[in-house]
C-alpha cells in the first residue's frame, strides 16, 4: 500500500508495536511523527524511519497530559501542515492482584491507556474536522473481549477504548473521519519478554501461551502494523467503528488446542 504524502502520528512509537507501525508507515512512504515519553527510544525510532527515506521527527509526549497532546498536534501541523492519521498506541500493561492495588495503580493505567487515547484524539480531531478528512486507529487489545485475573484496570481501559472508538466513529462520520480499533493478541514486544522472564520455566510458559493460540505462535509488531495500514488506507473506505482482532484466533478459542488435538489423535473425538 502506498502512503506517499500521508502524515501520521504514532504514539508510543519508541518501541514494540508502535515502533513497528512507525516503520511500516515510513516504508509505505508516509511522513511519521513519533510520540513517546521515552526520549532516547523515541529519537531512535524517528531516526530509523528517516533511515527508510521517510520524513520523520520525534516529539516528546506524555499522552496522559493534555498540554503534551495539544503540543504534539501543533508540532505536527507546524512541520508537516496536516494530519492524515493518528495511531493511538501508547499504553501500559499492568497485572497485579486487585487487593494489592491502590488508587495510583488504577489512575496510571486509565490515564495512559484510556485518557491518553481520548486526549490525542480530541486535539487531532479539531484539525481533521476542518479538513473533513482523517483516520484514527486505536490500539486496543484482546482484553476488549475476554480477560485474565488481576487485570481489572487494563481490561477496563481497553474496554473503554473500544466503546470510545465507536462513539467517536459515529460522531465524526459526518466529517469524513473514520475511527477504528485494532485488538492485538500476544505480540513479540517487551511485554512478551517480561512474561517469559517472570516464568519459573520459560519454555513451559511459552508452550502454555501457544497452546491457547490456534495459530500457535506470537505475532510480530509488523503483523499488527499491516492491519493498521489497511484501516487507514482507502481499501478500508467503508470501515468505521470496527474493532479488528489480530490475535491468531485466541479470542475464537473455547478449549485448549493441544488437549483437543491429543484426544483426537487418541481416537476419542469422532470427526
Ligand atoms: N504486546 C502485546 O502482546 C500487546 C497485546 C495487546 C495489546 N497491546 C497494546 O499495544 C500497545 C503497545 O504495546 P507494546 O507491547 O508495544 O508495549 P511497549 O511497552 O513495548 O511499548 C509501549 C510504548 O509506549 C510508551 N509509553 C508508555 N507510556 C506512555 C505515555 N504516557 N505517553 C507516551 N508514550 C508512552 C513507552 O515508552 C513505549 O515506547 C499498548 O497499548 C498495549 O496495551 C500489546
Amino acid at each position: 500500500m502506498n502512503l506517499n504524502g500521508h502524515v501520521t502520528i504514532v504514539t508510543g512509537a519508541g518501541s514494540g508495536i508502535g515502533q513497528g507501525i512507525a516503520l511500516r508507515f515510513a516504508e509505505a512512504g508516509a511522513s511519521v511523527v513519533v510520540a513517546d515519553v521515552n526520549e532516547k527510544q523515541g529519537e531512535q525510532a524517528a531516526a530509523a524511519c528517516r533511515g527508510l527515506g521517510a520524513p520523520a521527527r520525534f516529539v516528546p509526549t506524555d499522552v496522559s497530559q493534555a498540554a503534551d497532546c495539544r503540543r504534539l498536534v501543533a508540532a505536527t501541523l507546524e512541520e508537516f501542515g496536516r494530519i492524515d492519521s493518528l495511531i493511538n498506541n501508547a499504553g501500559v500493561n499492568f497485572v497485579k492482584p486487585t487487593l494489592a492495588m491502590d488508587e495510583a495503580d488504577w489512575d496510571r493505567v486509565l490515564d495512559v491507556d484510556l485518557k491518553g487515547t481520548f486526549l490525542c484524539s480530541r486535539y487531532a480531531l479539531a484539525h481533521m474536522v476542518e479538513r473533513r478528512k482523517g483516520n484514527i486507529v486505536n490500539i486496543a487489545s484482546v482484553h476488549t473481549l475476554a480477560t485474565l485475573p488481576e487485570a481489572a484496570p487494563y481490561a477496563a481501559a481497553k474496554g473503554g477504548v473500544e466503546m470510545m472508538t465507536k462513539a467517536l466513529a459515529i460522531e465524526f462520520a459526518p466529517y469524513g473521519i473514520r475511527v477504528n480499533a485494532v485488538s492485538p493478541g500476544l505480540t513479540d514486544t517487551q511485554i512478551w519478554a517480561d512474561i517469559q522472564a517472570a516464568a519459573e520455566d520459560p519454555e513451559a510458559a511459552r508452550q502454555h501461551w501457544f497452546d491457547n493460540i490456534p495459530l500457535g505462535r506470537v505475532q510480530s509488531p509488523r503483523e499488527v502494523a499491516n492491519v493498521v495500514l489497511f484501516l487507514v488506507s482507502d481499501e478500508a473506505s467503508y470501515v468505521t467503528g470496527a474493532n479488528l482482532f489480530s490475535d491468531g484466533g485466541m479470542t475464537a478459542l473455547l478449549i485448549n488446542r493441544a488437549r483437543y488435538a491429543s484426544k483426537a489423535l487418541e481416537g476419542q473425538v469422532k470427526r
